[in-house]
């Protein structure tokens, strides 16, 4: 973590624990600068969008908190067992994958969590980009270590997606649903992916970087034109203003409880609560894999989270990476 960081973390807890003012003199003593230095991290935090009110005599009173504040997320996360104990944050980065990916290749712990206000090149599934505007969505992505089989790392991805699906149920009251294999949806429209990364051997996955994105206070004239037809936000689906930290404190928590399933009593537990909220299991889809298109019905998951699509001649075809969409039958 830089200097400057250290200096705006440890001014906000000061600041959060306080009920009042608190004297430039205390915080520059508890981080051993001069006033001069608290002083302009706090200009600093004003851009950051805190509102801080200041008096020459009582020194710094924090009115207002922007609603991505590393301090109130880590007092949410407090009680997880594994997830989020090392926390990095950043206002900008190019890809919080790309940042955990580098985390990971240097030994961070499993659970590690990046989350960025912003990324550059945010990346979504299959090579696609990943819009990442800043101030408004959440951008995170979890470093695990599950020491399972290259074969079973699908079952993270599903782990992320009941995680996901089932807090934005319970914290803003959206119908969620998954669409195979790790579409946050409601309606027609995305209101999240998942993106998972894997470093392993032929028999262990050494790490994989679990990616979340889930449109927050997007409102519909801030869509990108390209995704304005697809993609829906939690702003658009409700009309209210949702705060970052909690949403995300509640979605770490949620991930940490799944992420335990996972590891006492094994996969099972994820794809039957997975099954229980898809959205494409039964439906007549359309597939496109590997440069070819085909159509069936969505029977089910396999054990490797493999889609099973029975053909119209009654054949069996499993799909491991792709694009569905729902075919509409006439009758
Ligand atoms: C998808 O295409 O559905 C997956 C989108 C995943 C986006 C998230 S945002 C946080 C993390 N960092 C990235 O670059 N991508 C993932």
């Amino acid at each position: 973590m830089t200097r400057e960081r250290i200096k705006k973390e440890t001014i906000i807890s000061l600041l959060k624990e306080s009920s009042g003012y608190v004297s430039g003199a205390k915080m520059a003593s508890q981080l051993g600068v001069t006033r001069a230095a608290v002083w302009k991290t706090m200009v600093l935090l004003k851009k950051d969008g805190y509102l801080i009110e200041s008096s020459p005599a009582k020194g710094y009173l924090l009115v207002e908190s922007p609603d991505l504040c590393i301090a109130d997320l880590k007092k949410n996360i407090a009680a997880t067992k594994k997830i989020g104990h090392e926390l990095f944050f950043y206002d900008s980065v190019p890809s919080t994958n790309m940042v955990a990916m580098e985390l990971a290749s240097q030994g961070c712990p499993d659970g590690t969590v990046v989350i960025s206000d912003a990324q550059t090149a945010g990346k979504g599934r299959l090579g696609r980009s990943w819009s990442s505007p800043p101030g408004k969505n959440l951008y995170m992505s979890i470093v695990l270590r599950p020491g399972i089989s290259p074969r079973d790392a699908t079952a993270l991805t599903l782990l992320a997606a009941v995680a996901c699906a089932s807090v934005l149920r319970r914290f803003a009251s959206i119908p969620v649903s998954i669409k195979w294999p790790n579409d946050l949806i409601v309606g027609h429209r995305k209101m999240g992916g998942i993106l998972t990364e894997i470093k392993a051997d032929l028999d262990r996955i050494n790490y994989a970087i679990v990616g979340i994105g889930i449109n927050i206070n997007l409102t519909a004239e801030e869509m990108p034109q390209e995704i304005k037809a697809i993609a829906t936000s939690i702003f658009i689906e409700t009309g209210g203003h949702f705060s970052r930290s909690e949403l995300a404190g509640a979605l770490i928590l949620n991930f940490d409880k799944w992420y335990r399933l996972l590891l006492t009593k094994g996969k099972k537990v994820i794809t039957n609560e997975w099954l229980t909220m898809s959205s494409t299991i039964g439906k007549r889809i359309r597939v496109t894999a590997m440069n070819q298109t085909f159509e069936g019905v969505a029977e089910g998951i396999d054990d490797e989270g493999l889609l099973i699509v029975k053909l119209h001649e009654g054949t069996y075809r499993k799909v491991s990476a792709g694009d569905i969409t729902m075919v509409r039958t006439n009758s």
